[in-house]
């Protein structure tokens, strides 16, 4: 039997990148997927195909998360569809990068309504069904950023920032009922995210890395579904850096 049979998870921002490396990392493990995107469904559905493939349940939902509403309603969704979710990967981020005196308060805004209050929408409907199972696992995903600050990123440090703050508070919150609450934090991968990063800032990335690359989404995932998994029982409200070893 595999470690997630019989579990639901929700990932978010599971089209593409870390999301979507994390939702097949979680099916392989045997768990059922709801996979979220913000606009890109057909790549949506298919991480669902591929999911299906492993033989197991998977529903694609388009939301918002930075919507209270449509994570309310993506969440109602999911459990009509597929049951109550008791894995959550807060995943869905975003970056509006700017050095802090050229950044808007539009900038800001967006930044912290996706990575910031998307965490709180989803988890805050969702918490009160791991409760009722009684077992929780989640995981958001930081960022190196939110533990050493970067140039021209001050919206989305603050963003990763407070959710180690966040984590580390739900985590003591919710212990007693049978509910982790971890955090990943990667450092520079290799997703659409990263694209557009300069070569030679790239360059000037893997030197400070001492394994010498860039991370893989798949790399990243597997930290996500062993947090997820039965045998992480005893870990709850830590950061777990998956960084190459940029940051220790
Ligand atoms: N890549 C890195 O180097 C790195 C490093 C540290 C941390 N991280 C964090 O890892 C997470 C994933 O990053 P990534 O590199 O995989 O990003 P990515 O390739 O840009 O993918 C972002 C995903 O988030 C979804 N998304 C964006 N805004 C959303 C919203 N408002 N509601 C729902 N979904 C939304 C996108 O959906 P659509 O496809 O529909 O647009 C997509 O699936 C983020 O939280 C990021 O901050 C990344």
């Amino acid at each position: 039997m595999k470690p997630l049979q019989g579990k639901i998870a929700l990932v978010t921002g599971a089209s593409r990148g870390i999301g979507r490396a994390c939702a097949l990392a979680l099916a392989e493990a045997g768990a059922d997927v709801a996979v979220n995107c913000r606009s890109n469904l057909a790549a949506a559905q298919e991480v669902c195909l591929l999911i299906s493939k492993m033989g197991q349940r998977a529903q694609a939902y388009q939301a918002d998360v930075s919507r209270e509403e449509e994570a309310h309603n993506m969440v109602e969704a999911i459990r009509q569809d597929l049951g109550p979710v008791s894995i959550l990967v807060n995943n869905a981020g975003i970056t509006r990068d700017k050095t802090f005196i050229k950044m808007t308060k539009s900038m800001w805004d967006e930044v912290l309504g996706v990575n910031l209050n998307g965490p709180f929408n989803v988890t805050h409907e969702l918490v009160g069904q791991m409760i009722e199972v009684g077992w929780g696992r989640i995981v958001n995903i930081t960022s190196i950023v939110g533990q050493t600050g970067n140039f021209g990123q001050a919206n989305y440090a603050v963003t990763k920032g407070g959710l180690i703050a966040f984590t580390m508070t739900l985590a003591r919150e919710v212990a007693r009922k049978g509910i982790t609450v971890n955090a990943v934090a990667p450092g520079f991968i290799e997703t659409d995210m990263t694209k557009d990063v300069p070569p030679a800032t790239l360059e000037q990335v893997k030197a400070m890395t001492p394994i010498g690359r860039l991370g893989k989404a798949e790399e990243v995932a597997a930290a996500v579904a062993f947090l997820a998994s039965p045998q992480a029982s005893y870990i709850t409200g830590q950061v777990l850096p998956v960084n190459g070893g940029m940051y220790m």
